[in-house]
């Protein structure tokens, strides 16, 4: 199929679930008579606040977002391969469920290793023929991966099998993410499998990432838009960085643990005991876990903001966590502070990194009347300052992974 582009994304009409039907039916004609062809969904995610606090069983506040991934699915019996094509490019790939290939830097090792973690898991996974269409831009910093990995679990498994096995919509984020960080073999923490399956429309969602306990967080979003503007730039050593992060975050647990060993994470820490292991951490790992410490207070206090709709105080909040990322956890990029810098020129505009950093996106909530004018400095002033193209994509709170019919 033709239409594609080159970050993966088709037409939002192409995703319809008729069109994506008649999209497997015609390469599956018997299937399409018997009526067997289900559609499965699952959304991409915009972190709202929560830094590289996951990793660290601190609270993260994403909201699951309307640009997802979807396929037409249709299960093959006894067969037990997985065969999915791409509709915007045409490619095919698949594996063997009793054969699952080692991750090889493709994007089926994730369906692949949602397959691989689901039977691990003893639960029992059907093979499909499926086409699979994206409104998500794949690798810019909105988990298109972990979208991905809910989408396949949805197709893999028969809703009798799960609810067999008592496992719900947290059951499943943690299948995909034992997926992601087994499998494929990045280390990251749950929000993003959690947001895209436990996602709610017009919500964020607080989640505690040391007691898995999570509520939703209603957005002010009458007189603000939330927006993601994505810098377009290249992920710099995203993933290798990444993980050196959270091992420092690790070893200064190790570090403190020794004295205390009811420290189990950076959540058991605060301040005047960080305070207290200066002579044993050096400067910058001290910088590392300042971040995350205070990052962990940030989430709550914005989450009391957005209830009573305080988009001032909330910015207020953007503007000390995008600071903290830039400076003391250092995960920014010149191109990210770049587009905070121009959205926050905007009166009211509360504008962050959001996701891992190194490149990928911002955060913004824009008062609805501004719109226009924050698009058109972001566009403009970002071009004149890096030379490259910023994407500014307004975007609605979403509902979590699920089957369409
Ligand atoms: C990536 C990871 C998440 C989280 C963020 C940073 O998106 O997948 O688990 O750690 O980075 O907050």
């Amino acid at each position: 199929m033709s239409g594609g582009s080159a970050d993966g994304v088709i037409e939002r009409s192409a995703l319809e679930p008729t069109a994506l039907r008649a999209a497997l039916a015609a390469r599956e004609p018997t299937a399409a008579a018997e009526g067997e062809i289900r559609v499965v969904r699952a959304p991409g995610r915009v972190n709202l606040i929560g830094e590289h606090t996951d990793y660290n069983l601190g609270l993260v506040l994403p909201a699951a977002i309307d640009l997802e991934v979807r396929m037409a699915i249709v299960p093959t019996g006894g067969d037990r391969r997985v065969k999915i094509e791409l509709l915007d490019s045409g490619e095919r790939d698949g594996f063997d469920l009793d054969a699952i290939p080692a991750a090889a830097d493709r994007w089926i090792d994730y369906p692949a290793g949602v397959a691989w973690s689901m039977s691990e898991a003893g639960l029992a996974v059907r093979g499909f023929r499926a086409v699979l269409g994206s409104t998500l831009p794949m690798a810019s910093g909105l988990s298109s991966s972990a979208a991905m990995e809910l989408a396949s679990a949805w197709a893999l498994l028969d809703p009798p099998e799960l609810e067999a096995h008592g496992i719900d919509a947290m059951g499943l984020a943690q299948l995909c993410q034992r997926a992601e960080n087994v499998h494929v073999g990045v280390n990251s923490g749950l929000m993003d499998q959690f947001a895209s399956s436990l996602g709610r429309a017009g919500s964020a969602m607080l989640l505690d990432c040391r007691s898995l306990a999570s509520r939703e967080v209603r957005l002010p979003l009458d007189d603000h838009a939330l927006v993601v503007c994505d810098s377009g730039s290249p992920r710099r050593l995203g993933s290798s960085e990444y993980n050196a992060r959270r091992a420092q975050c690790e070893r200064a647990v190790a570090v403190i643990a020794r004295e205390d060993p009811r420290v189990r994470s950076l959540r058991d820490v605060d301040l005047a005991t960080l305070e207290g292991f200066a002579d044993r951490l050096d400067a910058e790992t001290r910088r590392r876990c300042e971040h995350v410490i205070r990052e962990n207070d940030r989430v709550l206090a914005a989450v009391d903001h957005l209830e009573v709709g305080d988009v001032e105080a909330v910015a207020q909040l953007f503007a000390e966590s995008h600071a903290s990322l830039r400076d003391l956890y250092e995960v920014s990029s010149d191109e990210l502070d770049a587009l905070v810098e121009i959205a926050t020129s905007i009166p009211g505009t509360a504008a962050r990194m959001t996701g891992a950093g190194f490149g990928g996106c911002t955060v913004n909530l824009v008062p609805r009347a501004e719109l226009d004018r924050f698009a058109d400095a972001i566009v403009r002033e970002y071009r004149a300052r890096t030379g490259l193209e910023a994407r500014v994509l307004v975007v609605a709170a979403a509902d979590g992974a699920g089957l369409m019919g």
